[in-house]
């Protein structure tokens, strides 16, 4: 079976077989990580563009990795150093890149929908490596992955996202990966950052901390997003941390066998304690590895590879 998509641009709009297949194609591509020879030449003579127009560090570096390892030429646009700074629109930047004959875009963009209208006006294919407050499908993804890798199942997982979820995308995209495998979504945080209104999406809201970590089976952490806030949402970050914060106190209170994931960058002393973030109970760092295996399984899916039809056993329990 091939994917059979041309992009990657949001969750809302896959599928939960195409969710799983992304996921199985992924545990085969982590076998390739483990290797001494780490690369395959699945994608040998494509050409990758990495636009990000925003910061990060993992998803660059993650797509860069993934696409050298399947053997693919990969060329890193950097908008400090690019024609942005003297005015060309993304269109223009975007149609001279695939002039140079790109086969896949991978973007990252402060404007909702910016993935969305490249994937209009181009040929290539385009993935999205999020924008603005809207997704972030490959995060979701990974995220998916880890917790199937550690709990052996998606379906009947009570997960607890907690923290900055209005202006998430990540939360965005988890929400709707995690609703179409049927697992329990509770979202938690300060009632200006998680309102009421979210349960629209198929999740529970409650403000009540206590409460969200003792049912879970994960809780994923997030960053207050600062800089796409238009004005406080909260006291001060002391406040934050004392109310949301998870200390090693509010980790003994959850579920022995519950575990924390964050998609980093981490605010250590704020939404997360040290003592919790490198705990056994953390899969931080794993959920970076996966990140790797799953951009490696959506360039070779856009590309039109096919999703394997034995998947290696699922779990590590
Ligand atoms: C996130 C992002 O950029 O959306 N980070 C990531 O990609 N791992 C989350 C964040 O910035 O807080």
């Amino acid at each position: 079976m091939s994917w059979n998509r041309q992009h990657l641009l949001d969750i809302q709009s896959l599928r939960a077989d195409e969710l799983t297949a992304v996921l199985d194609t992924a545990e085969t591509f982590k076998g390739v990580g483990q290797r001494d020879v780490k690369k395959v030449p699945a994608l040998r003579g494509k050409t990758i563009i990495n636009l990000f127009i925003e910061p990060s560090t993992r998803t660059r570096i993650s797509f860069e990795l993934a696409a050298q390892r399947l053997s693919a030429d990969v060329i890193n646009f950097s908008m400090e150093a690019s024609s942005f700074r003297k005015g060309e629109t993304l269109k223009d930047t975007a149609k001279n890149l695939e002039a140079l004959n790109a086969d896949i875009l991978i973007i990252r963009h402060r404007s909702a929908g910016a993935p969305h209208f490249l994937s209009r006006v181009l040929d290539v294919s385009v993935i999205n490596a999020g924008d603005g407050a809207h997704e972030h499908p490959t995060q979701a993804l990974l995220d998916i992955f880890t917790m199937r890798e550690k709990l052996g199942r998606i379906e009947g997982l009570k997960v607890t996202i907690l923290g900055d979820i209005l202006f998430s995308r990540v939360a965005r995209s988890l929400i709707w990966a995690l609703t179409k495998l049927n697992a329990e979504v509770t979202l938690c945080g300060p009632p200006t950052l998680v309102p009421q209104r979210l349960e629209a999406l198929g999740c529970r809201v409650t403000h009540d901390l206590e409460a969200a970590l003792a049912e879970a089976d994960i809780v994923n952490l997030l960053r207050i997003q600062h800089e796409r806030q238009q004005q406080t949402m909260f006291p001060s970050l002391g406040e934050y941390s004392k109310l949301f914060g998870v200390s090693i106190d509010r980790l003994n209170q959850m579920k022995p066998s519950a575990i924390i994931m964050h998609p980093g960058p981490m605010n250590r002393g704020v939404e997360i304690d040290t003592e919790v973030a490198e705990s056994e109970r953390s899969v931080i760092l794993d959920q970076v590895t996966n990140g790797l295996a799953v951009r490696m399984a959506v360039l070779y899916l856009i590309n039109g590879g096919q999703v394997p039809t034995q998947p290696e056993t699922t779990s590590s329990n």
